[in-house]
């Protein structure tokens, strides 16, 4: 299976920013088939003019988030069906970031998981601990219920998710799990993606938090970590394409 890096831009970028790192990311990559599958995940106001600068990129779209709701009245929200029109392969879902300051549950993770995968879009389901969790001994608890809810809700399209384990304290902090405490977590979540489907090989499991040039190697040469879901470095393109390359 092919490791996938995936780059989230979060809140960042510009019109003329967004032109200068696409095309500084699409000369780096020139004409080789890249080593990985690559993914860009952008703010939604951003989807058209990604989707227009990516056409014929070896560089696929993704959105940041998606609604739980299929359309009508919910003023802000982007449906899954809006992302399909602008051709966005992946749907970040239930990132750490909108689980802290926007309240997102299990169960609406799990929702839009299932969205996403309606409307063809394979959902980046986001899991990890917190600092006091994993303090407290909580580390494999916590992902195992993130994950259980998206599971259960998804069901037998399971082995069409990607997973990432993102620890909430290695997020944006330079602080990296390190390569075997990465790996055991996501062994956890291999067996219990094994317990639930026939295909767990199919399950691609990202690692996330301060990933970068530097010690993306090893952490993506660990057996169960296929690629990264990848913050700050995404924004500097010999950053994401060394990260790539590592892959
Ligand atoms: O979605 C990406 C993760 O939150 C990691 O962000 O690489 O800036 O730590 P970071």
């Amino acid at each position: 299976m092919k490791k996938l890096i995936a780059g989230n831009w979060k809140m960042n970028g510009s019109l003329v920013a967004n032109e200068a790192l696409v095309s500084a990311m699409l000369s780096g990559m020139g004409s080789e088939e890249p080593v990985a599958d690559l993914a860009l995940c952008v703010p939604a106001p951003y989807l058209a003019q990604l989707q227009h600068l990516l056409k014929g990129a070896k560089l696929a779209l993704g959105a940041q988030d998606v609604s739980a709701h299929e359309q009508g009245a919910y003023t802000g929200e982007v449906s899954a069906a809006m992302l399909q029109d602008f051709g966005c392969r992946y749907a970040i879902v239930g990132h750490s970031e909108r689980r802290q300051y926007h309240g997102e549950t299990d169960a609406l993770v799990a929702t839009k998981a299932q969205r996403a995968l309606a409307a063809g879009i394979t959902p980046i389901v986001c899991v990890g601990e917190t600092l006091a969790e994993r303090e407290e001994g909580h580390t494999e608890e916590v992902v195992k219920r993130q994950l259980a809810a998206v599971i259960h809700t998804v069901a037998h399209c399971t082995s069409e998710i990607v997973v990432a384990y993102e620890p909430v304290w290695a997020i944006g902090t330079g602080k990296t799990a390190s390569p075997e405490q990465a790996q055991h977590v996501h062994s956890v979540l291999r067996t219990q993606l094994a317990a639930a489907t026939e295909h767990p090989e199919r399950v691609r499991i990202l690692y996330g938090g301060s990933m970068n040039a530097s010690n993306a190697a090893s952490l993506l040469s660990q057996p169960d970590i296929d690629g990264g879901l990848i913050g700050g470095a995404s924004l500097k393109a010999p950053d994401f394409l060394s990260i790539a390359a590592a892959a």
